[in-house]
């Protein structure tokens, strides 16, 4: 097959779908690679080293989706692009289905084979294809660094001529894997850490990274749902949430935000009451702000100061370390394109549709959207109209 990669067009994207190290493995399973020029620069890959890796680079995106049987990409295609794609092509990407469910109708309407790698089930056999668990993992330490650069004071305890000064505050809501990454980051800079997390499973693992875990018990005891993801708190837990998370909120130094619930708007734990009654210079780094944000004063892409309070909303913090993310979202992207060529993938077929990491990724097949949880999306969209 002719996979090709072409460059990212999102403002301030500056991952790539596959580094160099990628394109030698397909081309050494006998397929052709085709990398838009420039594509890997702003995470460092030279359009040389994508040559000497067996590479074809071509100048013109038209060209690239010219003679692809399989775009791969980061980031969904954009309204350019999407008239590039010919009829039966493949299409890897993150497509969001169930945040942006019209996109994948689209692709069925052109026809594409779409499979989106933030559907990979969260199952022991898809972990080295799980582009969510690398990105958050980025993300996660990437934002403790961001939260230890903006506070404006040492993690660490720190014994001076000048006096004793002690250890920064440092509280993480939601323990799931960019939680944990962000609780070890800040554990290893110094910080005393605190985290919770509405699945009671984490507490062992929030632990075992040296951090306590706050108990905040809900009527209805935890909150696992489907899948190894949260469940969405009824608006009275969630309330008590609130309320029981005020204090720690008050006393944090930083706090780092990570709650999500898959599909819907980020719950907000920290209001703009809980906020005006933190000390200034405190930081909230909100990594929640794609889905809208854990705080009530999160401005999505932008950093709000409120009473001397800095509100971080960065978006796509995975794209602020794009050497490191791009490597293991090349990694995850070709173990996953060698289970789909395992799986009888060729341009506009899928063989075993059985499968389960085939059946969760697969969105769009034969000219429609097949993905159960994207048609629900829709069928809630058309019927709210
Ligand atoms: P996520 O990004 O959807 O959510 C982040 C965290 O927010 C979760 O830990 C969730 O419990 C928490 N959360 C949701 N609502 C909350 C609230 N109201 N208050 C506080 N916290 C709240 O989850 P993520 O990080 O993608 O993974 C969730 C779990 O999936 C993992 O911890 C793990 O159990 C499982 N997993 C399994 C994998 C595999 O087996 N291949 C790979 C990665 C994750």
């Amino acid at each position: 097959m002719y996979f090709a990669v072409p460059a990212e067009r999102i403002e301030g994207e500056r991952r790539v779908a596959l580094v160099p190290d990628g394109v030698k493995q397909l081309v050494g399973l006998g397929h052709k690679v085709g990398v838009q020029a420039g594509a890997g620069l702003p995470s460092g890959a030279l359009d040389e080293e994508y040559a000497a890796a067996g590479g074809e680079v071509v100048a013109e995106a038209e060209d690239l989706y010219g003679r692809a049987d399989a775009v791969v990409k980061v980031r969904a295609p954009d309204a350019d692009e999407l008239h590039l794609l010919r009829s039966g092509v493949v299409l890897v990407a993150l497509l969001a289905p169930l945040a942006a469910p019209e996109l994948a109708d689209q692709l069925g309407g052109l026809g594409a084979v779409a499979f989106s790698l933030d559907a990979v089930p969260r199952i022991a056999r898809a972990q080295s294809m799980d582009v969510l668990s690398s990105m958050s993992n980025v993300g996660g330490y990437r934002a403790a660094l961001a939260g230890a650069v903006q506070c404006g004071r040492f993690f660490p305890l720190m014994m001076t001529a000048a006096g004793t000064i002690p250890p920064a505050k440092v509280l993480i809501i939601g323990a799931g894997v960019a939680g944990l990454q962000a609780i070890a980051t800040a554990k290893r800079l110094g910080a005393v850490v605190q985290a919770f997390d509405t699945r009671e499973a984490t507490r062992q693992q929030v632990e075992s990274l040296g951090a306590s875990f706050l108990t905040l018990p809900l009527p209805a005891g935890g909150a696992e749902g489907a899948g190894g993801y949260a469940r969405r708190l009824a608006s009275e837990e969630e309330a008590l949430e609130r309320e029981l998370l005020a204090d720690p909120v008050r006393q944090a130094d930083v706090v780092i935000t990570t709650a999500l619930v898959p599909g819907m708007r980020a719950p907000v734990l920290i209001t703009a009451e809980m906020v005006a009654a933190m000390h200034p210079g405190a930081v909230i780094v909100d990594m929640a702000a794609e889905a809208g944000g854990n705080t009530a004063v999160t401005v999505p892409g932008q950093q709000a100061v409120v009473n001397g309070v800095v509100i971080d909303g960065t978006l796509n913090w995975p794209s602020a370390m794009p050497q490191a993310s791009s490597r293991l979202f090349s990694r995850n992207v070709v173990t996953f394109l060698r289970h789909l060529l395992d799986s009888g993938l060729a341009e506009g077929t899928v063989t075993d549709s059985t499968d389960e990491i085939v059946r969760g990724t697969l969105i769009t097949h034969g000219g429609h959207v097949v993905h159960a949880a994207t048609l629900e999306r829709l069928a809630a969209r058309t019927g709210g109209r």
